[in-house]
């Protein structure tokens, strides 16, 4: 006597489950991955801005006397912004525009600010007495090395720096 082969047939049910927990997977992936893209992007960026700063027209820094300048820059790291301000001294020596020195009023010791004496024709460092010349080569004290410069360039009569400082 032959043996009746059960076919391995789905019931209804079982094709409409299948079916139904496919679709859900296929629509929660359309609809996640952009919503998870969008939620951890952010964290995945870390932007520095590496614009030129304008320091205004050149003219209005005079010849011989270093000139402050401060300006804020803004760091971008995921979520987290950071807001840090800087200070410049923009020294011009002639009225040659390729005669200019724009120096970093942070101390190359542990960073406090210095400070320009005209009298003296120095920057003083208030944190441990240190002491630079007009060109920001250390005087006496403790900084290892001079004043850090930033690049600069000028463009129809206005100055501008490259926001990166650079070791002297
Ligand atoms: S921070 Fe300027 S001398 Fe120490």
């Amino acid at each position: 006597m032959a043996e009746k082969v059960k076919s391995p047939k789905m019931s209804r049910r079982e094709f409409t489950k299948i079916v139904t927990a496919f679709l859900g997977t296929v629509m929660g992936a359309i609809m996640g991955i952009p919503i998870i893209g969008y939620v951890i992007d952010p964290a995945l960026k870390s932007q520095e801005s590496d614009a030129w700063i304008s320091l205004g027209p050149l003219e209005k820094y005079p010849i011989g006397a270093p000139t402050p300048f401060s300006f804020t820059l803004t760091k971008v790291n995921g979520w987290e912004r950071t807001t840090t301000s800087y200070g410049v001294f923009v020294l011009r020596h002639s009225e040659n525009e390729s005669d200019i020195k724009v120096l970093s009023n942070r101390c190359t010791h542990l960073s406090c600010r210095v400070s320009w004496k005209e009298p003296e024709q120095t920057y003083d460092c208030p944190c441990h007495d240190a002491r630079f010349n007009i060109e920001g080569e250390v005087v006496y004290g403790p900084p290892p090395h001079p004043l850090d410069t930033y690049a600069y360039k000028i463009e129809e009569g206005v100055l501008f720096i490259n926001p990166t400082p650079q070791e002297a």
